[in-house]
């Protein structure tokens, strides 16, 4: 059922409680915290903008890390209050804490059209917990409560979900704002009834994490082109050799389900016809686990269903990407999940920048519709610089896939609907 929206409120000289999704990545520059992308900032701003222009007094809720429930200095939200109110052109008050007396002051002096940020809430154990009695002290803190915290839906915390209920409890309106409602769109009711071909792209390492996904999507896509690590799971359910490659072995016969699902259905299912691969060599060197790291030495293009025992498959080959890339000409609807290969590295960049290019040009040149479905596949879309060129990059990690699994998102159930 549709939910209400921050275009339906009227909210003028309102306490609007505003959950965000502000879980940025940061880097410590000689003690200062300094934000590295402030992508999840700038997608709220349309919904920030419309509630200030409405004359909400604006509290804004977000969470950053996973402190467990202690204060971490490192994990404050406070260069996130400097950089928003950059993007804003608006001063943003920050409060030390996202509850209490001093906060509940903060919010008194808020004016219409005035913006407060408050302090990281996972600094409180009660909001992983969804605490009751943190949400009834969040719920304090205003009238009506907004979710644009798309990332975060999947979480039934109390910033996400508790203290809705308490809001709407009381009669309060509890509406998506506008980055919610895109995601909502994109991800969901735009796959529902696809323009066709519908084509999924689907990468990363496991397929222990994709196996919903693939199996929902089974039942709507027209082909399904696989890369990254997982494409060997599938291969050693095909009986050819993986080498040193990355698998799950115990997922072979989830792997061999979906194939045959597949092939029942009539889906298009298509594993890479060529690798990358490299021979790993061991150095003295020791990770942040205290792991051995490998030099991935040789790259180099494999043809062959079997992979040497001492090598291993880090991207899709230039066969691979081209048989996508041609798949892709023709599709009118695309998601996409998870990269090819290794593209941190560059050496092994090439297929997922090649998949890029391709989802773009589909986009272009043939009018489809190209949804990038979070987490790595948006990285390394905004890594080869065409972030802009497609119709939608979701701003969820875990939240867009659960989405696509087909899960509903507690913070997007405890919204009000529609009348
Ligand atoms: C994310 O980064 O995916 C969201 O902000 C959720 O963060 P979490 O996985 O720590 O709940």
């Amino acid at each position: 059922m549709a939910k209400l929206t921050v275009r339906d409120l009227a909210v003028h000289a309102q306490r609007v409680f505003t959950r965000v999704d502000y879980n940025v990545p940061l880097e410590d520059n000689r003690g200062q915290m300094v934000i590295t992308d402030d992508t999840r900032i700038r997608a709220t701003l349309p919904t920030l903008r419309l509630l200030i222009e409405k004359g909400a007094r604006l509290i804004l809720a977000a969470h950053l890390g996973r402190p467990k429930g202690r204060r971490e200095p490192g994990l404050s939200l406070r260069p996130v209050a400097a950089r928003l109110a950059e993007l804003l052109g608006t001063a943003v008050n920050f409060a030390d804490d996202c509850v209490g007396e001093t906060v509940e002051k903060l919010v008194r002096e808020l004016p219409p059209g005035g913006v407060l940020l408050l302090e990281n809430v996972r600094f409180h154990a009660g909001e992983e917990a969804n605490d009751p009695e943190l949400a009834e002290q969040f719920a304090k803190l205003a009238d009506v409560y907004v979710n644009d915290a798309f990332g975060a839906a999947h979480r039934a915390h109390a910033s996400t979900e508790g203290v809705a209920r308490v809001i709407a409890k009381r009669g309060g309106q509890c509406a998506a704002g506008l980055l919610m409602e895109r995601e909502l769109k994109f991800l969901g009711e735009e796959l529902e009834q696809p323009a066709r071909p519908f084509v999924v792209i689907l990468g990363g390492a496991k397929v222990s994490d994709k196996i919903k996904v693939i199996d929902r999507l089974l039942e709507k896509a027209d082909s399904i082109l696989i890369g990254g690590a997982m494409a060997y799971t599938f291969r050693l359910a095909r009986g050819c050799r993986v080498g040193l490659s990355l698998v799950e072995k115990d997922k072979v016969e989830v792997a061999q389900a979906a194939l045959d699902k597949a092939q029942q259905r009539g889906v298009q299912f298509l594993l890479p016809l060529d690798n990358t691969i490299v021979t790993p060599v061991k150095t003295a060197k020791l990770d942040k686990k205290g792991r051995p790291v490998f030099d991935l030495t040789n790259p180099r293009n494999w043809t062959e269903d079997n992979i040497p025992d001492d090598a291993e498959g880090v991207d899709i080959g230039p066969a691979t990407a081209a048989r996508y890339a041609e798949v892709l000409r023709h599709a009118k609807t695309v998601l996409w999940n998870g990269p090819m290969g290794i593209f941190e590295d560059p050496r092994f960049a090439v297929g997922t920048n090649a998949v890029a290019q391709a989802v773009v040009a589909a986009t272009q040149k043939n009018g489809a519709k190209t949804i990038i479905g979070g987490g790595d596949s948006v990285k390394a879309i905004n890594r080869a610089g065409l972030g802009d060129q497609v119709t939608f990059m979701s701003t969820g990690g875990g939240a867009s896939l659960e989405f696509l699994e087909g899960a509903v998102l507690p913070g997007v159930a405890v919204l009000t609907d529609q009348p």
